[in-house]
């Protein structure tokens, strides 16, 4: 190329008036005043507004009317104030422009799928087929640009508390728990596969045992799981373990590093430290594990009243162990049609397996609509003066098994919230859920499993109900929960071997499964394994709440799509006949 830019579109002003200078850039937009051409040549640091005028370079400005949007280009020309009118105080080069005298024109762009001005103007589809296009919105420029910022603040970050960076095998044995593994076959060793890592998990602890006291990567992570619009089948975790640590040690360090980002990428001042609440009372609060505390709105509970009512529902849920709550709408009864009432009924039946939801709405001071027939009036007043109940609330109830009622008030909460903008748009509200159980009990296999991973270290109050009531036992598990965001999740790990044992019996592996599966780790814990513990963040959770998206693939450059598929260069994709051969592999019809 014959002109190299000697400066960038977003960084010319008044003080380089008189400077001759050459831009290199694309065309963004392209006006005709009389003959007079103005363009708007855009790289990643900006815009700057060059000018072709025919009285001085006729030649250049009929070139410069040919160009179309998105052509590269590179521009000789001298900075010159823009006459008064024409001034933009919106941009940081508005008050300038290039008066071109020597053009080269680099490539020229094919008519665009959509505008790179305007992300809305192409389906996601459509979008994500030319992603690098997509990837030159505003928009996304801007979200690349402060992802590359936080994989910077949490190098700097965790390096100054003394943390060593390592890398770990991509390629590794499969050790399947929570999520399916992504399987790799291997040539060489017929019949058998590596597995991409769902988490660096086991080798960190590892390095721990190598006596890498404080370990910590920027590492991508592999889940073959149904996804989200929080979750991709390859995502990225700061990866963090500690030696010689207790729970406060890896909280204090993770409210420390999360401080970091959110100062250095929003100069937004997070707490000291964050508010705690355990998994029993989040779920019991909030309905949920991770719960947004951006506001209130609690789940109430509401036995003690059901029982009153004459409502068979509620009496033969309780009577057969189950549970009654309730949720409280202030001030939008009448935004809640019998049309609005039956959707939110079929949502949450759809979703969340219920069998109803009821409600009441507040006739000033008496329960009217819904189910209200079957609260007696003395048990009415108490309850519109226990609850503060106000004209025009609506209760909404819930009563099932205790797990679905929590569960599904928890979402009713948040849509609710939504639908009414209760959520405050510009807070970060972090807090870490502590407590969880060490194990679930899962109905499919009818067996214990693990509730974080299999290396969770127990509670150690609670080692003596491992055997006798296994569902009681707390772990020391912790997650960091900003905005309703799972954003960070972390235990003490077990670091005997006995100890390790007894966990995997308690989630149905035998001696033998547990030696074929994880043998390695068992071996290692008998050399000298330090106390350890650690944490992994959800890098790309952490940029869609920096970035104030609720997308996730808005903050990967080269996402996938919800049924696991990159729509640009269409993989997964058929293979050669001879590859699988080489791999042993025969395809089932
Ligand atoms: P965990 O499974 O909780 O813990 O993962 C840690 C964090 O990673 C993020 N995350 C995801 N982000 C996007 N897409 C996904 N599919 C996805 N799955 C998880 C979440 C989550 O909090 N090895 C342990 C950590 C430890 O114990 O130290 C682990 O992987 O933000
Ligand atoms: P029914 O008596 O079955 O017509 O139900 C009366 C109201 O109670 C309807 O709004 C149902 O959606 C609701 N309902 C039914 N089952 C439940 C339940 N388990 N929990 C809460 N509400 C329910």
């Amino acid at each position: 190329m014959r002109l190299k830019r000697t400066v960038t579109c977003g960084q010319l002003t008044t003080a380089n008036i008189n400077q001759e200078v050459i831009l290199n850039g694309w065309i963004a937009t392209s006006r005709d005043h009389g003959g007079v051409i103005f363009l708007d040549l855009r790289d990643r640091y900006g815009k700057t507004q060059v000018t072709f005028n025919p009285d001085q370079t006729p030649e250049l400005a009929v070139e410069a009317k040919r160009l179309g949007m998105e052509d590269v280009i590179a521009v000789r020309g001298m900075v010159r104030a823009r006459p008064d009118g024409n001034i933009n105080s919106t941009m940081p080069t508005g008050e300038i422009e290039l008066i071109v005298s020597e053009l080269e024109v680099l490539n020229e762009a094919q008519p665009l799928p959509f505008l790179v001005s305007d992300r809305e103007s192409g389906s996601e589809d459509l979008r994500l087929e030319y992603r690098y296009l997509e990837l030159r919105t505003e928009e996304l420029q801007k979200i690349m640009a402060m992802r590359s910022k936080t994989y910077e603040s949490t190098r700097r970050r965790l390096s100054a508390e003394g943390f060593m960076e390592f890398e770990t095998p991509v390629l590794m044995k499969s050790t399947p728990e929570g999520a399916r593994d992504y399987l790799v076959p291997s040539r060489i060793h017929k019949g058998r596969f590596y597995a991409l890592p769902q988490s660096p998990q086991t080798y960190k602890q590892l390095l721990m045992i190598a006596g890498f006291d404080k370990y910590f990567q920027i590492v991508k992570c592999f889940r073959d799981e149904d996804l989200r619009a929080d979750r991709q089948p390859e995502f990225t975790q700061i990866d963090i373990e500690m030696s010689f640590v207790d729970q406060d040690d890896v909280i204090g360090l993770a409210t420390r590093i999360a401080r970091g980002i959110f100062k250095d990428i929003l100069d937004y001042e997070l707490p000291e430290t964050f508010p705690t609440m355990s998994y029993k009372n989040a779920m019991e609060t909030y309905g949920s594990d991770k719960p947004d505390i951006r506001f209130e709105m609690e789940l109430i509970e509401f036995a003690r009243y059901a029982e009153k009512t004459d409502f068979a529902v509620f009496k033969d849920n309780l009577a057969a162990g189950g549970r009654v709550k309730a949720l409280v709408l202030k001030k939008a009864a009448d935004k809640y049609s019998r049309k609005v009432t039956d959707d939110l009924t079929a949502w949450l039946k759809t979703y969340y397996g219920l069998k109803g939801l009821a409600f009441v709405k507040l006739e000033q001071s008496d329960f009217s609509a819904g189910i209200s027939k079957f609260f007696p009036d003395d048990l009415q007043k108490k309850i519109v003066s226990d609850l503060g109940l106000e004209h025009n609330d609506i209760v909404f109830f819930v009563s099932d098994t205790g797990p679905r009622t929590l569960q599904s008030l928890g979402a009713l909460r948040l849509e609710l919230a939504k639908r009414e903008n209760l959520i405050p748009k510009d807070i970060i509200s972090p807090l870490f859920v502590l407590d969880f159980p060490l194990l679930d009990w899962d109905e499919d296999s009818q067996r214990y499993i693990a509730m974080h991973h299999p290396f969770t270290s127990p509670n150690p109050e609670d080692i003596e109900l491992m055997e006798s009531d296994p569902g009681k036992v707390r772990a020391r598990a912790y997650d960091l929960v900003i905005n309703g965001y799972e954003v960070a999740g972390g235990s003490i790990r077990i670091h005997t071997r006995e100890m390790q044992s007894r966990m995997f019996e308690l989630i149905g592996m035998d001696e033998a499964e547990a030696q074929a599966r994880f043998g390695f780790l068992l071996k290692a814990f008998k050399y000298g394994a330090p106390p350890h513990g650690g944490i992994a963040f959800g890098f790309d959770r952490l940029i869609m709440l920096l970035a104030g998206t609720e997308n996730i693939r808005d903050v990967i450059a080269f996402p996938k799509t919800t049924s696991a598929a990159s729509l640009m260069d269409e993989a997964p994709s058929w293979v050669d006949e001879h590859q699988l051969k080489e791999l042993h592999i025969k395809l089932l019809d």
